[in-house]
């Protein structure tokens, strides 16, 4: 079975995966070139995999160029997220804006801009184990489909759940490691700069190390 194949079966929640694998329809290895942005643009709303959606005003999909070099990578939306349905359209989300225009960078071009979960927690709690592996069958296809040179994955959530540890963010810095052979970047998030700012000045040397990497991948 093919990753996208794998990662298709896991998401299980697809109504295209459920539908065309019903009895006489075409085997699932043909399926898997069916499902692409329109595709999951359909499941990503539908999904009712866990107990989010009961809250969610909508989901929040993910924003910017599908063919981009650049992929960040947050944790889950907050309220202006939920409302907007855009990710990082708060004020963590101007920091972040900020922060790509220091690097030259615009979450319009060469950028796309996506979250672990794509429903809001109550109260912006901190994701459940349990709705980040139903939620990160999402994610892993947008990455499959977006196929970026480099992942910058910003904050605790969106470092561990994409190299599958429980190290911390400051042990996991400075270094260049990958998810499925795609290069990836760790950083603070936006919003816990915003909290912290000394630490800002930490950020922005990731994201100069995340140009000079970009710069040596090109
Ligand atoms: N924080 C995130 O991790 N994602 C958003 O979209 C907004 C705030």
């Amino acid at each position: 079975m093919s990753r996208r194949s794998e990662i298709l079966a896991e998401m299980g929640l697809s109504p295209i995966w459920r539908v065309r694998s019903s009895p006489g329809s075409a085997p699932a290895e043909k399926m898997e070139s069916a499902v692409g942005w329109t595709e999951l643009k359909q499941a990503v709303p539908a999904c009712k995999a866990c107990s989010l959606h009961q809250s969610r005003t909508q989901t929040v999909f993910g924003v910017g160029d599908e063919n981009a070099d650049w992929l960040l990578v947050g944790e889950a939306p907050g309220a202006e997220e939920d409302r907007l349905g855009d990710p990082f359209v708060g004020q963590a989300g101007k920091l972040l804006d900020n922060m790509l225009a220091a690097i030259g960078l615009s979450r319009r071009e060469n950028v796309y801009i996506a979250n672990v979960l794509k429903c809001r927690p109550p109260g912006n709690r901190n994701p459940e184990p349990d709705e980040v592996a139903k939620c990160t069958p999402f994610l892993r296809v947008q990455i499959d489909l977006i196929r970026p040179k480099l992942i910058v994955a910003m904050g605790r959530f969106a470092a561990q759940t994409l190299l599958n540890t429980d190290a911390t963010i400051a042990s996991l810095r400075g270094r260049v490691h990958a998810y499925a052979g795609v290069p990836l970047i760790v950083t603070y998030h936006p919003a816990y700069l915003l909290r912290n700012l000394p630490d800002k000045s930490k950020a922005w040397a990731d994201l100069v190390f995340a140009t000079k990497t970009m710069a040596s991948l090109s």
